[in-house]
């Protein structure tokens, strides 16, 4: 029975993907294995085989007794050990962090978009397959129909990201700033003859304050947003906009020749878990917008067009209505006044569910098949 070794399954994404295994009932026709970077020999998590006691995850000699290995720990641990294991390892390495997804020998997975460029992956010996950038992956689930049947020129996402793309402690404290934003002015909310103006000045000043947590934003992301995400690469773009071009490019297999323009502006909002984006497509043709809805829903199982009005809007595309959830809503779609090949269309997803745990899930069931 072949092994698959587990890294990182106690973290935020680690817990999601948990989570779905046992939801889908995953745990079988393999062994599982549980690393820990720091509680080695404590028992592990009972997935249906009993508890078993945790490993060293820093143990190059056990991991290579894994055929799989799937790491939900983080950039920091693939640096610290796949070299060396991969020096005399020959499994699949199937990871949610970013450190390999640019390497030649990886693919980055997604397989509602890109099963094509995955199995021929497999069938070639690729070993490394690695999970794409949240809003790239949410963005591709979301516009499959139109990427899969090539009638995308170019496309800019600009972006509304969730506190969890920045891990645990900054949704903690996300929440901990609405909380002191609010107890600022609690007696003043609490008397309806208020002027609105004395709120404001003072929900500000504390904003401006060092009184306000900040240690893990650096900034109020309460009442206020961040439009910069990740560090800075060449002329002015971040790391996080630089990846929707690559990313997306490497997913659908694109080579430099076929590759589409993707850019954008990306910005951190204080929602808990789900990114949103609006996109402004240039479509390479004039194409009526019935038959874009029509492509756009029949793409995978989750997507869903969200009729562009109010109510339906509302009700559906919000990031508390997906949170939690598998579904892609895709609304507010419409052609734009610059003319009949420009559409635009709003999206939202779950930023740990299709934005990281879940592609790296289905990875493993189908190296497993
Ligand atoms: N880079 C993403 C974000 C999360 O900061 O929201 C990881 O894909």
């Amino acid at each position: 029975m072949r092994k698959v070794g587990f890294v990182g399954w106690r973290g935020m994404v680690g817990s999601v993907l948990m989570e779905r295994m046992r939801s889908e009932n995953d745990f079988s026709g393999f062994e599982p294995v549980f690393f820990t970077t720091s509680q080695a020999g404590k028992p592990g998590p009972d997935v249906g085989i009993g508890a078993q006691p945790l490993e060293d995850a820093m143990n190059i000699d056990k991991l290579a007794e894994m055929d799989i290995i799937l790491s939900c720990q983080g950039g920091d641990y693939t640096t610290a050990v796949y070299e060396k294991l991969r020096s005399r390892w020959d499994g699949y390495w199937i990871d949610a962090a970013s450190t390999l997804r640019m390497s030649e020998d990886s693919i980055i997975v997604l397989d509602p978009v890109n099963r094509d460029v995955i199995d021929a992956g497999l069938q070639n010996g690729v070993k490394n397959y690695i999970g794409g950038n949240c809003t790239v992956s949410l963005m591709m689930l979301a516009l499959g129909g139109l990427f899969e049947k090539d009638m995308i020129e170019w496309i800019t996402s600009m972006t509304y990201q969730a506190a969890s793309g920045s891990g645990a402690k900054n949704m903690r404290e996300l929440l901990t700033q609405m909380g002191e934003l609010e107890t600022e002015v609690s007696d003043l909310l609490a008397d309806p003859y208020s002027a609105i103006l004395d709120i404001d000045s003072k929900v500000t000043a504390k904003m401006n304050s060092d009184s306000l947590s900040k240690e893990n934003w650096g900034v109020p992301l309460a009442g206020s947003l961040i439009p910069w995400i990740d560090k800075a690469v060449d002329d002015g773009q971040t790391k996080e906009e630089w990846k929707g071009f690559v990313e997306t490019n490497k997913i659908l297999g694109n080579t430099a020749d076929s590759s589409i323009p993707v850019d954008g502006q990306c910005v951190r909002i204080g929602s808990m878990r789900c990114h949103s984006q609006a996109f402004t497509i240039k479509l390479k043709k004039d194409i009526p917008l019935a038959e874009i809805e029509a492509i756009i829903a029949d793409h995978n199982e989750w997507v869903k067009v969200v009729p562009n009005n109010k109510e339906a809007t509302l009700q559906d595309l919000t990031p508390m209505k997906t949170s939690g959830t598998l579904t892609i809503p895709v609304g507010r779609i419409r052609k734009l006044n610059m003319g009949p090949e420009y559409l635009t269309a709003f999206t939202v997803g779950d930023q740990l569910l299709w934005g990281a745990a879940e592609p790296v899930r289905r990875m493993l069931n189908i190296t497993l098949k």
